[in-house]
């Protein structure tokens, strides 16, 4: 690629998602949008650049945004921060809700679902019909959250981590032996697009935010200004869940981390 084609596509991603590559990363862009190129009947990656450059229409910019998040996801990731939910998190809000007996939860950059169904199996499992938890998963990308709204999964995406027990309590294995999630968790999420740069405020206000393993394809900026927004919709007290990989950076004074649950953070 030549080093404007380069630079175009970095700021169109760096402008459309907050991806934030640098040249180094030019094998990944080539190898994702080749695809696209070859689809689009064009005989190279200039010709796709050409294209988005002098006819761009939204599909072609969706579809080429799309091809470069990652999308990786599994049940119950990392596992301490699920368990620490269970313990110790979604007992203090329900503490803080006192009479409201109403939790809200978003994961906002959900991927292929894992994580809100996760989150979903954890509140089944309390069994406290007398709450009741809405989730909001949201996503950047249209072909994740139309799986998400499926849940069906591989074998192979059943066995990263998830109990076995849960398996047989929350999925039913259909006749191509996948499996698909039961409607009684289905029913507890909401499943939408939102792109984390634009503005959330029209979704309410949650009690609980998960935005994990998506800021770490950030630049500063964007990240502070991400965790920013977010902490202008959780409740008093509400917490922020990060990855386990990834601290908040600025925003020191409105989050402090929970003691003991590492990549949860109060808002003060
Ligand atoms: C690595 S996955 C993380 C999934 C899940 N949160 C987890 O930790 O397992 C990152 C997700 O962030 C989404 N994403 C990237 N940029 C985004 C943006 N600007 N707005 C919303 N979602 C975005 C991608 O589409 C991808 O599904």
């Amino acid at each position: 690629m030549r080093s404007d084609e380069l630079d175009f596509i970095i700021k169109l991603l760096m402008d459309r998602s907050g991806l934030a590559l640098t040249a180094e990363k030019e094998y990944l862009i080539e190898s994702r949008l080749l695809p696209i190129a070859r689809a689009q009947a064009c005989k190279d990656l200039s010709e796709l650049i050409v294209l988005l450059r002098t006819r761009p229409t939204e599909a072609l910019l969706t579809e080429v945004t799309e091809a470069m998040t990652t999308n990786e996801t599994y049940f119950f990731r990392d596992g301490k921060p699920f368990e620490q939910l269970k313990t110790t998190i979604l007992p203090q809000l329900r503490v803080n809700a006192g009479i409201r007996r109403n939790l809200r939860i978003w994961s906002a950059a959900c991927s292929n679902g894992q994580e809100p169904y996760t989150t979903a199996m954890i509140i089944r499992e309390e069994n406290l019909p007398e709450w009741k938890y809405e989730i909001l998963a949201t996503d950047l990308a249209d072909k994740v959250i139309k799986k998400s709204q499926q849940g069906i999964y591989s074998q192979f995406e059943v066995q990263r981590g998830m109990p076995i027990q849960f398996l047989l309590k929350y999925f039913k294995q259909n006749e191509e032996s996948n499996w698909q999630i039961k409607d009684e968790l289905r029913s507890m999420i909401q499943f939408r697009i939102q792109n984390l740069l634009k503005d959330y405020n029209s979704l309410g206000r949650f009690d609980l935010i998960f935005c994990r393993n998506v800021l770490i394809y950030f630049n500063d900026a964007t990240k502070a200004k991400v965790i920013e927004n977010m902490c202008n919709i959780i409740q008093p007290k509400g917490f922020l869940c990060l990855g386990s990989t990834e601290a908040i950076i600025g925003n020191k004074e409105r989050l402090v981390e929970v003691e003991g649950c590492r990549g949860f953070y109060q808002l003060r």
